[in-house]
């Protein structure tokens, strides 16, 4: 059999036998009228487990996202977020084509956003001719600063900082479960520190689709109008939302185990003639590396001839992802190859 490791990403995982089961086995209803029972529990459930009153399943990361974009800024706001945010590359300019958001683009380093960072882009609430300030949007796991996560003290320093300010925080934790344990700090401990925030159900959980909203109960109730306004009201999604289910109850602690196998594969690259990373950055399950003496489709090339599927994410830099969809066993062969790889 041919070599074929797909490291492009979390969101190849696809939903195993047992979550599939799961899947069948769901009591549905229709959920536009809050009447499935199966997605009425997977809101409860990731309202407790986030430590927020309340939860609201949408269909994607990026619909997690712009609904509190839509809520707690709004038309004509301003949004700070940082310069390699999801929300600026990777989601359509959805923010200024739909939220009517000015997205700020805000330096920091790896992509942890200080006071210090925002301070210089607050601006004179009496002024009648800027704009305001609507929300301040974190990303934790930052996945284009690969994969690096916010300590508990960061977290604190931003929402004094915005409590200060009188901006709400919102948090795209589309991989946060990852960031909580990579950092060692709990996950209802990193979201006290935030107004709205999503994660993924649909990347390294391993189900098929779906994001989970979490805010307090008014906000909530606002995100569900305005989910349905994006068309994102779905009648029986209980079948998806068991599979939500399955992977909050059985895929999170072995993410440790894609956070491992992102550090071997980070090491041998960085053993490599061509490939330079800095293996302090390897917080998760994320790794970038630079190609500095190669174009990166060139390496990305070379790779795939030997079964090992990667992206390149800039003219001179390639991404990997560690999921499980990718097994302990390939990440063993996947180091084989690359420590072989003569360029
Ligand atoms: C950090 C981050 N936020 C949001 C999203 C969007 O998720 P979705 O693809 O479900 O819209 C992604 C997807 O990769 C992501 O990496």
């Amino acid at each position: 059999m041919t070599t074929r490791i797909d490291l492009r990403s979390d969101t190849i995982t696809r939903p195993s036998r047992e979550m599939r089961k799961a899947m069948a086995r769901a009591e549905v209803g229709d959920d536009v009228y809050a009447e499935d029972p199966t997605v009425n529990e997977l809101q409860k459930k990731a309202a407790q487990i986030t430590g927020k009153k309340d939860a609201l399943f949408v269909s994607s990361g990026s619909m997690g996202n712009l609904i509190p974009l839509m809520i707690l800024a709004g038309r004509g706001k301003e949004v700070l977020t940082h310069k390699n945010s999801h929300i600026i590359h990777y989601e359509l300019s959805s923010c200024a084509a739909i939220a009517g958001v000015t997205p700020i683009q805000v330096e920091g380093e790896r992509g942890i956003l200080t006071p210090k960072n925002l301070e210089s882009h607050l601006r004179d609430e009496s002024a009648y001719d800027m704009p305001r300030v609507g929300l301040i949007e974190i990303e934790n796991s930052h996945n284009k600063e690969g994969g690096t996560c916010y300590t508990k003290d960061q977290l604190k320093d931003l929402q004094d900082f915005a409590k200060k300010n009188r901006i709400p925080i919102h948090m795209d934790g589309a991989r946060l479960f990852n960031a909580s344990l990579a950092s060692n700090t709990p996950v209802k401990k990193i979201c006290s520190y935030v107004d709205s925030l999503t994660f993924c159900l649909s990347k390294g959980l391993g189900a098929p689709a779906g994001s989970m909203l979490c805010g307090d109960t008014p906000f909530i109730n606002e995100a569900r109008r305005v989910r349905k306004m994006l068309g994102g009201g779905m009648r029986q999604v209980g079948i998806l939302a068991a599979a939500g289910i399955y992977g909050l109850e059985n895929n999170i602690t072995r993410l440790i185990e894609d956070h491992e196998n992102a550090k071997k594969l980070a090491m041998v690259i960085s053993e490599t003639s061509w490939g330079h990373i800095d293996l302090d950055t390897v917080e998760t399950n994320i790794i970038y590396f630079d190609t500095p003496g190669r174009k990166a489709p060139e390496i990305v090339d070379a790779l795939g001839k030997k079964g090992i599927i990667v992206g390149a994410m800039g003219p001179r830099q390639i991404r990997m992802v560690t999921s499980l969809a990718v097994r302990n066993e390939e990440i063993d062969e996947a180091c084989k190859i690359i420590r072989e790889l003569k360029l």
